[in-house]
């Protein structure tokens, strides 16, 4: 059932558990997340990239809605990564009720401004909003321990950011990085125990793809409430397509479907089990 992303973050926090949120791309991928949900019993989202939102459109965000309403357990559908108010209103204008306002590429007065911008757009459609402060980065080695904590979340900036703009969850950096993590990740749990201690709304982790349990389990213990993952979901459908049933000679198309959706359910619900979400819903 579609259910707001407020109630599911914040059931998931009270219950010290975390809500997986994973990027879809097509019909596959949406299967892949509400069968794995149904099967582990356990609540989810399905999360739009502007870049899938490119590819699929008002289509996409349907078929997601319309999955998620049928869903056998409680589910949302959030707009990712937006960094212009065109994704934002193209996501509004399409029925989500959950968006990711991104100001972290501009400076901090432009991520305030933005951020304040865009969540009062949210608001008046009923949606809710994430944000970020501080700089996740894609995969870079060769940085400083200082240059890599400068894009940290600043935590008396975070205070400022949430009250300043009135945003309902707020993604954090501490070393998390999107797709592969090139060395062993290393996340600062200091800094998330001080932002949790100042800031009562859910915090959100992204670039869940390459943590560890033991990470995950921590970062859940200081109150992260939403994990994003992309990357590995994705490679689970490209080694099928790869290597798996979709290469043979003779494979038919519905088959190798089934074999892409069932890579990614396997992946997803081994999130589920590390998240602790599993038989919660
Ligand atoms: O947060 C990162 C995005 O989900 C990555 O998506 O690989 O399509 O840019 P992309
Ligand atoms: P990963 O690609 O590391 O799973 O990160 C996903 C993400 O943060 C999407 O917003
Ligand atoms: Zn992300
Ligand atoms: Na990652």
């Amino acid at each position: 059932m579609l259910t707001s992303t407020q109630e599911l973050l914040e059931t998931a926090s009270r219950n010290i558990y975390a809500i997986g949120a994973f990027n879809v791309y097509n019909l596959e991928g949406v299967k892949a997340v509400v069968q794995a949900a149904e099967a582990a019993s356990s609540p989810s989202m399905l999360q739009i990239h502007p870049s899938a939102l490119k590819y699929g459109g008002s289509a996409l965000m349907a078929l997601c809605l319309e999955a998620a309403d049928k869903a056998l357990v409680p589910m949302s559908v959030h707009l990712d990564h937006s960094t212009s108010s065109d994704a934002i209103q193209m996501g509004l204008a399409g029925g989500l009720r959950s968006i990711m306002a991104d100001g972290s590429p501009f400076p901090y007065e432009k991520n305030l401004e933005f951020t304040r911008a865009m969540t009062e757009l949210a608001h008046s459609y009923g949606a809710v909003v994430e944000a970020e402060i501080g700089r996740i980065s894609g995969t870079e080695d060769g940085l400083t321990i200082a240059e890599k904590e400068a894009k940290m979340t600043d935590p008396d900036q975070a205070v400022e950011f949430v009250h300043e703009t009135g945003v309902d969850s707020l993604a954090v950096t501490i070393g998390n990085v999107h797709g592969k993590y090139q060395s062993e990740p290393r996340l600062d749990f200091n800094r998330l125990e001080t932002i949790r201690r100042r800031i009562n709304i859910p915090l959100v982790l992204h670039g869940a793809s390459g943590l560890p349990a033991s990470m995950i389990s921590q970062s859940i213990e200081r109150g992260v409430s939403k994990f994003n993952v992309n990357t590995e979901v994705r490679q689970a459908y490209m080694q099928i397509l790869k290597t798996g049933a979709c290469n043979l000679p003779d494979s038919d198309l519905l088959e190798c479907m089934d074999d892409v959706i069932d890579a990614m359910k396997q992946v997803i619900m081994g999130k589920f089990d590390l998240f602790g979400s599993t038989n919660k819903a």
